[in-house]
């Protein structure tokens, strides 16, 4: 079992990459800790508590985190995710509510308490780690890995440089991205890549409950659809990553976070020379698309089974 703490800001490809991880019995997920991102924190808490019941993660901890970026104005994806950050997905109310606290002492907690066990994976804007990792500079120690959805080598996506997650607070990444932890950064140069094609919707559809109530709803409603002609489901990228690394190619990098730029705030700029420096992340640059959606659809086929 690998134990993962997932950030998030659900969002539709979060709520997917929930799914996976719903799906995944070799996952233990000690807490779900959220973000706004793609939509407001209220609706991106919201959301995280409507999946874990209706995914069946039973007493998951859900932590509400950081509602805005560090510095700067907030930057939201409603346009990409809908108004409840679903898309066309509408899940039962949930009975719970989120857990007291604030998703950075959850993170910073969590860690301490189990030292080199917990895999943390990132699929938001990278408030809520900026803070713990300022908050306490040891949880870089503790992780046992840094997984994130996030940046890219080769272009943008909510800007021409620069991909959301990096865009919604490039202060809060650049913080990350020098911490001293080497990130596994899973960009939009694979996540694009990732996409659920008409194909793949066809084996999504028998799957009950969760197909009519989730996955079809949300992935059609999806407002980016890639050249393939499908949305690219880019946070269950990092979740793939934790399950079967070998399904990407790595590179080390070191990579900076652009802060400043009029034209490039949020680029990941990414040195593939490393000389004599250390490697702060390992890049995906290519991505097993046939053995990913086999990894997807058969977590989402048992998932499915277990819901009913
Ligand atoms: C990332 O931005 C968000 O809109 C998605 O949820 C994903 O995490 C893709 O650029
Ligand atoms: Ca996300």
């Amino acid at each position: 079992m690998k134990k993962v703490l997932i950030d998030c800001d659900p969002g539709i490809d979060d709520a997917l990459a929930l799914a996976l991880v719903a799906g995944s019995p070799s996952l233990d997920v000690v807490g779900i800790t959220t973000v706004g991102g793609n939509v407001d924190l209220e609706l991106t808490t919201a959301n995280a508590l409507a999946l874990r019941e209706f995914l069946g993660l039973g007493e998951v901890p859900v932590t509400p985190g950081s509602g805005g970026a560090l510095l700067h104005r907030t930057v939201r994806a409603g346009h990409v995710h809908g108004a409840t950050g679903l898309g066309d997905a509408v899940l039962p109310v949930p009975e719970r509510g989120p857990s007291p606290g604030h998703a950075v002492d959850f993170i910073v907690e969590a860690l301490r308490a189990d030292p080199g066990e917990i895999t943390l994976v990132a699929v938001g804007p990278l408030t809520n780690l900026a803070l713990a990792v300022r908050k306490e500079p040891r949880v870089v120690e503790w992780a046992r890995e840094l997984v994130i959805m996030g940046g890219s080598y080769t272009r943008g996506n909510h800007s021409p440089a620069a991909e959301f997650n990096m865009l919604a607070d490039p202060e809060a990444a650049a913080i990350v991205f020098g911490a001293g932890w080497t990130v596994r950064m899973l960009g939009l140069d694979v996540t694009l890549t990732a996409v659920a094609t008409s194909d793949v919707l066809e084996r999504m559809r028998p799957l009950g409950r969760l197909a009519d109530r989730l996955l079809v709803p949300a992935a059609r409603s999806y407002g980016v659809v890639t050249a393939e002609g499908g949305p690219a489901i880019h946070d269950a990228c990092a979740v793939a990553y934790v399950l079967e690394p070998s399904l990407f190619t790595c590179v080390p990098a070191v990579v900076n976070v652009e802060t400043a730029g009029a034209y490039t705030r949020g680029m990941t700029v990414t040195d593939f020379n490393l000389r004599d420096r250390r490697a702060n992340a390992l890049l995906a640059t290519a991505l097993d698309v046939k053995g990913f959606w086999e990894l997807v659809l058969g977590a989402y086929e048992g998932l499915a089974a277990r819901l009913g």
